[in-house]
């Protein structure tokens, strides 16, 4: 296994599947089944979600909204997804923990980060909710954090592209895929990764990124194998 523990970052909207809002029922099992492959080959994952199938704190500012009250519903979204995963990847028999930035001890665990990292130790999925628990920060920067602090070996952004293109593929059909590219010349070459907190967060830390295409089954095991899938960015 080329990647003891991973961070998992998924994206809300993904949750959607084919559905215009909230979560699609097959893709989340889907995304479980995939979660369970790399658990059952021995790698500690841990997982981050977006919330943007929920809700979007961006455009409910755009809608008259206090930006921070936005984002503040945003980390909600993101704990009821995170929620939703824990269910789907327990009734697969996968062991999981579910610790949240902001305090609902009724439903989840707090963060703590020792106690995240003993969890994995034990061979737990331990999926982190609302974020970092802070406004102004996306799903992204949170998973950059929570991927230093339990210092995981990679942090995995599963999209629906398959890595980094010279363009947009979905606009510009003569776009070309990056197999591996340093942070450098992601920031001099201006391609969107990550917002630049997160992806500063990584290159500072020296925590290299892959992104893939989480749709795709099998992709998941396959990269932890070593098979090159998707892009990686790294030093
Ligand atoms: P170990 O101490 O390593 O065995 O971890 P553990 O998670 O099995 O032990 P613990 O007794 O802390 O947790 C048992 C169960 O309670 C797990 O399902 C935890 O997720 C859950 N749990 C622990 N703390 C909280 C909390 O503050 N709120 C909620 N809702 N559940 C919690």
């Amino acid at each position: 296994m080329k990647y003891k523990r991973i961070l998992l970052k998924l994206s809300g909207e993904a949750l959607m599947g084919k559905k215009g809002f909230g979560i699609d029922q097959e893709r989340l099992m889907e995304y479980a089944k995939e979660i369970k492959s790399a658990y059952d080959a021995g790698c500690q994952v841990a997982i981050v979600v977006g919330g943007g199938n929920i809700f979007r704190g961006i455009q409910a500012e755009e809608g008259g909204m206090d930006r921070v009250h936005g984002d503040y519903m945003g980390m909600l979204a993101t704990v009821i997804n995170s929620m939703a995963i824990q269910s789907a990847l327990e009734g697969l028999r996968v062991q999981t923990r579910l610790q949240s930035a902001i305090k609902m001890e009724q439903i989840c665990e707090p963060f703590i980060r020792r106690k995240a990292v003993r969890h994995l130790e034990k061979g737990r999925v331990v999926i982190f909710g609302a974020g970092s628990g802070n406004p102004y920060f996306t799903t992204d920067s949170a998973a950059a954090l929570r991927a230093i602090e339990i210092e995981a070996d990679v942090i995995l952004k599963g999209t629906r592209v398959d890595g980094i293109y010279t363009a947009d593929p979905e606009k510009d059909p003569t776009a070309t895929k990056y197999e591996k590219i340093s942070f450098e010349e992601v920031y001099t070459k201006g391609l969107e990764v990550m917002d630049l907190t997160a992806f500063t967060l990584c290159k500072e830390n020296n925590l290299p990124i892959i992104v893939f295409d989480m749709n795709k089954t099998g992709n998941l095991l396959s990269l932890l194998n070593g098979q090159k899938i998707g892009t990686l960015v790294e030093m």
